[in-house]
């Protein structure tokens, strides 16, 4: 059914990519309202499929909206410094442990107004829908304080709202209050953990702030008994669970949130093979994060060829933040998930869009399908493999976002 404000529209003689394949010949994409209601091959095109239909565009490569499932897009302060610190020799983790890293830009993050924090993140969440993004997950763990966390999530809803100043594009939040010891539990990290569990999450989930709980599993963070404490309260308030596990170590992290039926387990360099089976018995998917391989210079690869084996899922996601992933440019991953981690290019496509969703939890994204919302981007390209094989920002020809058109 066609809306007021949504025309019918038909895109005619497309290359396809559905999110999970290029398909084999020029398609014909119909979108009313704010589904796709239609997908034929051109071939066999009858007038009766473009009844009361704009014909929208003709040509070129579609795929499903670009899902960012994995981004820190709101914080304030800059880590410039400790990038250059960083390339004279010092590690992520020693500038972590001298009270750096994640600790500044929480500094940085209270310091700040929500409007100043606001109007900091929209050029971030421009760039990545100028880019083709439809759905950016944004977390907070900048905060690491009641009120600073949920002044982040406010901050992340607000960014997906237009008529408050946000952009056209769908915000799933997170709420990552166990990211890093803030100073006033030092040396006290189970006492942390119990404010997480019995105030940040009952407060996030009453006010409909988080869709999803993250945890950081790690030597630096928290260790596998605290983040699971922090899944069981997730669980008790009907939240999702993600967890960032196995980027600079080993410790079970993956697996311990597959057990608890995690959606995803993101980085994970370090997974072994009891990981990787634990997430493919639970359909955990594996978020993997180039930008933060690339930008810490890690060496350890993540286990590409036994995600595959095991059938677990592989999303693919910019990780935007200021200290392990200062990109925000979701076509870029697909370029590193390639180089970087040997993915195909079809894999790294589907990691950003029906992997991508999944690792949110959201069925009616990431595909182009009938039924499903009509997120979705036309791409100057001839070939799917293009969008990984260049790194050529400016492509996008058109973006649609809920069946509306938001770049032409
Ligand atoms: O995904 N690993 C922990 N958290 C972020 C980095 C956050 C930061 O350095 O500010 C990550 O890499
Ligand atoms: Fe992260």
């Amino acid at each position: 059914m066609s809306t007021q404000n949504s025309p019918s529209m038909l895109w005619r003689d497309a290359t396809v990519f559905d999110g999970l394949q290029t398909l084999p010949q020029p398609m014909v994409v119909r979108v009313d309202g704010a589904r796709i209601t239609g997908l034929w091959p051109e071939a066999g095109f009858a007038p009766a499929q473009a009844e009361g239909c704009v014909e929208a565009g003709r040509g070129g490569l579609i795929t499903p909206g670009l899902v960012d499932c994995h981004t820190h897009l709101v914080f304030g302060g800059s880590r410039a410094d400790e990038f250059e610190q960083r390339l004279e020799g010092v590690s992520y983790a020693e500038i972590a442990r001298a009270g750096g890293g994640i600790l500044s830009t929480v500094r940085a993050t209270r310091a700040a107004s929500p409007d100043q924090l606001f109007d900091a993140a929209l050029p971030r969440l421009q760039a990545l829908v100028d880019d083709g993004a439809t759905t950016v997950e944004i977390k907070s763990g900048y905060g690491l304080a009641l009120a600073d966390e949920l002044k982040m999530l406010r901050i992340a809803r607000r960014l997906g709202r237009p008529q408050e100043g946000g952009l056209p594009v769908r915000i799933v939040t997170t709420l990552l209050g166990a990211h890093a010891l803030p100073p006033e539990f030092a040396g006290d990290a189970d006492g942390y953990i119990d404010e997480v569990c019995a105030r940040m999450i009952p407060a996030a989930a009453a006010e409909g702030l988080a869709d999803a709980v993250d945890v950081f599993c790690e030597g630096i963070a928290f260790s596998p008994a605290q983040c699971e404490r922090v899944f069981e309260a997730a669980q008790r308030h009907g939240l999702a669970i993600k967890a960032h596990a196995e980027q600079l170590s080993s410790l079970g992290g993956a697996a311990l949130a597959a057990r608890h039926g995690a959606l995803s387990a993101d980085h994970i360099e370090y997974l072994d093979e009891a990981g990787v089976q634990a997430m493919a018995a639970a359909g955990t998917v594996g978020v993997l994060l180039p930008g933060a391989f690339l930008t810490l210079r890690e060496t350890q690869l993540p286990p590409v060829e036994l995600l595959r084996r095991h059938g677990v899922p592989m999303a693919l996601a910019t990780d935007a933040n200021p200290g392990s992933s200062p990109m925000f440019m979701p076509t870029l991953m697909l370029n590193l998930g390639c180089t970087l981690f040997r993915l195909t290019p079809r894999e790294a496509l589907a990691g950003m869009t029906a992997h991508g969703a999944r690792a949110l939890g959201l069925a009616d994204s990431g595909r182009i399908a009938a039924g499903q919302r009509a997120d979705l981007c036309v791409w100057q390209a001839g070939h799917s493999a293009e969008l990984a094989y260049a790194v050529q920002p400016g492509r996008l020809r058109q973006r649609v976002f809920g069946g509306r058109i938001t770049h032409d």
